[in-house]
């Protein structure tokens, strides 16, 4: 990590209170600097998936039916297709009916908001969501 440097922060005292709320739910292991910077890097990472160019990391989870006609062979073949910007993919069997997947996607950002949307758009797919990450420069 960089050299810390600090700085001073004025906010309305409501907002202060509110915040210092959150800081205590993120528990004993986290203060207010800690929760700023965690808070300034969430601001990073929206604004690297706000441009379509920029390199990303993305987490996306669906559930689905594992008694879906070839469902699973149908999101076998879309992730086929994008091999190289998958990193890695876990399959959970969460009960006797339903199956959890976990990909990760690794490239431009609007390369990996298109593969998950393909996924997603698999018809039997339950629910599933695209979670923003980085490729962690600035970390
Ligand atoms: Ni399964």
């Amino acid at each position: 990590m960089s050299e810390l440097i600090r700085f001073s922060v004025a906010m309305p005292e409501n907002l202060l209170v509110q915040f210092d709320s959150l800081v205590a739910r993120r528990g004993l292991a986290k203060n207010r600097s800690e929760v700023i910077r965690d808070l300034v890097r969430e601001a990073l990472v929206d604004e690297e998936w706000d441009d379509p160019s920029q390199e990303i990391v993305g987490t996306l989870s669906i559930v689905f039916s594992h008694h879906a006609a070839d469902l699973q062979g149908k999101l076998d073949q879309v992730q086929h297709a994008h091999h190289d910007k998958i990193i890695s993919a876990m399959h959970v069997h969460l009960d006797a009916h339903n199956c959890l997947e976990v990909i990760v996607l690794r490239g431009k950002s609007e390369v990996v908001r298109g593969i998950a949307d393909a996924i997603l758009g698999v018809k039997g797919v339950k629910h599933g969501r695209l979670t923003a990450t980085t490729t962690g420069l600035y970390l």
